[in-house]
C-alpha cells in the first residue's frame, strides 16, 4: 500500500521524533522533519543529532546524505508536499496534572491547513484517551475534509525507550488504532517498513491510546509498591532489594526496583491522564493517583535519609555540603526531565545545604536550572554526604576509599552495600535497613 515515493512529514524531532524520521528515511521513503526548535532543524539538516541516542547519529547522517531526510520549521509547506503526516510532539503536564495538548494542537491545525484528500494522518504522542476523537479530529476537520472519508487518521502511541529507541522501533510490537479499517491497514502497512514486530490492530483509535497508558501505569503502580516494601524494609533488617530479586523468583512475580522516585517524559506523566480522563467521567482511580503520591514522595524520603545519615556524623543539613551523583532520570542517559533529583536539591537547598552535582551526561545548565552546582566527580565526592541518584555505569566504580567524608547514601541497587559498611563507610539507601 505504501509506494516508495511516499512523502512523509514527522513533527517533533525530539527522542522519539527524529529516530522515527531517520529509519523511515533509511527505509526508502522521504521525509522531512518539522520541528518549532531552529536548532533542532538546523542540526539535522547538517546530517546530526541533537539528541544523546547510541546509534542515531549514523543513522541521521547516512539519511540526510542520501537526500532522504531533512528538516524544517515550516510544517504547512511541509505537509502539502505529504502523504502521510505522524504527530510525535511532546505531550507534558500542566500545572493542574491534566495534558498539555498545546503541541499536539498546533500540530493538527498545521496539518489541517494542508491536508488533501486520501492523506493519512497518525498520532504516535502519548495522550488521554478519546483525545484524538474529542480533539483531533475536530481540528483536522477545520480543513473542511472528513476523518474516515476524505482522509485517514491512525493512532499508533511510541513505546520505545530512551538508549535503546532505535533497535526498539525496529523490533517492539506495534499497536495500532484508526479511525476505520482502511485507516488502521494503511498505517500498518507504513510500520511494518520499519518495524520487524507484531502489528496489532486494536479495534478503535481511543483503545491504542488507552493500551500505552496501561502499559506506563502498570509500570509506575509497581514502582510505587516496590517503594512502599522499601521503606517498610528499611525499618526492619532486611535489604528491599535482596528480598524483591528472591520474590522475582516466583515465576508469576515481577516486582521492579525500589528508587528516589520516578523521572522521565512517561512513567511519571501518563497515569495522569487515565485519571485525568477518569474524573471526566466520574470515576476514581485511587490506586494510580496513591501511586503518584508514592513515587513522588521518595524525593523527601530520600532527604529524611540524608538527615539521618548526617545525624551519625554529628552534622546538619544545614551547612553541610551534599555532594550528588547523577540528575539524569535513569542511568546512561542525557535526560533529565522529570528527574527526582530537581526535588531532592530544592529541599536541600531550602534546608541550608550546598549541593554540588556531577552528572557526565547532564549539561551544566540543566544542573543550573535545578539550582544545583555542576562540578567533577572529584569535588562531589569530597562532600560531607554523597548521594548516588542515578543509575549511570560509571558510579558502579566507586569504592569505599572515594568517599572522602564517610557518609553514603545510595538510592539505587548499584553498590553492595556490604563492601562499604565494612570500610566504615555510614552506608544509607532507600530499601536499606
Ligand atoms: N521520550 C520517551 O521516552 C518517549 C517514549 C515513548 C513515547 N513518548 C511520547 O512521544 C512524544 C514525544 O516525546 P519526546 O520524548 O520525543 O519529546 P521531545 O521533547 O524529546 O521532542 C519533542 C520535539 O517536538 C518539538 N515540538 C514541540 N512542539 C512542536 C510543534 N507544535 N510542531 C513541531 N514540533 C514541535 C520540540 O521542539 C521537540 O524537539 C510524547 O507524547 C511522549 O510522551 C516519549
Amino acid at each position: 500500500m505504501v509506494k516508495e515515493d511516499k512523502n512523509i512529514v514527522i513533527f517533533g524531532l525530539g527522542h522519539m521524533g527524529l529516530p522515527t524520521a531517520a529509519l523511515f528515511a533509511r527505509n526508502g521513503l522521504k521525509v522531512v522533519g518539522v520541528d518549532i526548535n531552529n536548532e533542532n532543524v538546523e542540526y539535522v539538516n547538517s546530517g546530526k543529532s541533537p539528541i544523546m541516542e547510541p546509534g542515531l547519529d549514523e543513522l541521521v547522517e547516512e539519511a540526510v546524505s542520501h537526500g532522504n531526510l531533512s528538516a524544517t520549521l515550516d510544517g504547512e509547506e511541509a505537509a502539502e508536499n505529504a502523504e502521510v503526516m505522524i504527530v510525535i510532539v511532546p505531550t507534558p503536564l500542566d500545572n493542574e496534572n491534566n495534558a498539555d495538548l498545546n503541541a499536539v494542537k498546533s500540530a493538527c491545525m498545521t496539518i489541517a491547513s494542508a491536508i488533501k484528500k486520501d492523506d493519512l494522518v497518525i498520532i504516535e504522542s502519548t495522550v488521554p484517551p478519546g483525545t484524538c476523537d474529542n480533539v483531533v479530529i475536530p481540528l483536522l476537520e477545520e480543513s473542511g475534509l472528513r476523518a474516515g472519508e476524505d482522509f485517514n487518521l491512525a493512532c499508533t502511541p511510541e513505546r520505545a525507550l530512551p538508549n535503546n529507541t532505535i533497535y526498539e522501533i525496529t523490533h517492539n510490537a506495534r499497536v495500532i488504532g484508526g479511525i476505520n479499517q482502511k485507516s488502521a491497514e494503511y498505517a500498518s502497512s507504513l510500520y511494518k517498513k520499519i518495524t520487524t514486530g507484531e502489528i496489532i490492530n486494536v479495534k478503535n483509535l481511543i483503545t491504542a491510546e488507552m493500551v500505552k497508558l496501561m502499559e506506563n501505569t502498570y509500570r509506575d503502580v509497581n514502582i510505587a509498591l516496590a517503594n512502599e516494601f522499601a521503606k517498610i524494609c528499611e525499618n526492619l533488617d532486611i535489604n528491599a532489594v535482596e528480598a524483591i530479586k528472591a520474590a522475582n523468583h516466583h515465576p508469576r512475580v515481577n516486582i521492579h526496583t525500589p528508587g528516589p522516585g520516578v523521572g522521565g517524559h512517561c512513567l511519571s506523566i501518563d497515569p495522569y491522564f487515565i485519571v485525568e480522563m477518569a474524573r471526566e467521567k466520574g470515576l476514581d482511580a485511587p490506586l494510580i493517583s496513591d501511586s503518584r503520591k508514592i513515587n513522588e514522595s521518595m524525593p523527601g524520603h530520600v532527604f529524611n535519609i540524608i538527615e539521618e545519615s548526617l545525624k551519625e556524623v554529628d552534622k546538619t543539613i544545614k551547612g553541610s555540603s551534599i555532594g550528588i551523583l547523577g540528575v539524569a532520570y535513569k542511568g546512561d542517559v542525557a535526560d533529565a526531565r522529570e528527574s527526582p533529583a530537581q526535588p531532592l536539591i530544592n529541599f536541600l537547598k531550602d534546608k541550608g545545604a550546598s549541593v554540588l552535582v556531577h552528572d557526565p551526561y547532564v549539561s551544566p545548565e540543566t544542573i543550573k536550572s535545578f539550582k544545583g552546582m555542576p562540578v567533577t566527580l572529584e569535588d562531589a565526592l569530597k562532600c560531607d554526604c554523597v548521594v548516588l541518584i542515578t543509575d549511570h555505569s560509571i558510579y558502579k566504580e566507586l569504592k569505599p576509599e572515594m568517599i572522602n567524608k564517610g557518609v553514603l547514601v545510595c538510592t539505587r541497587p548499584l553498590l553492595d552495600p556490604e563492601s562499604f559498611i565494612s570500610k566504615g563507610i555510614i552506608f544509607k539507601g532507600v530499601g536499606i535497613s
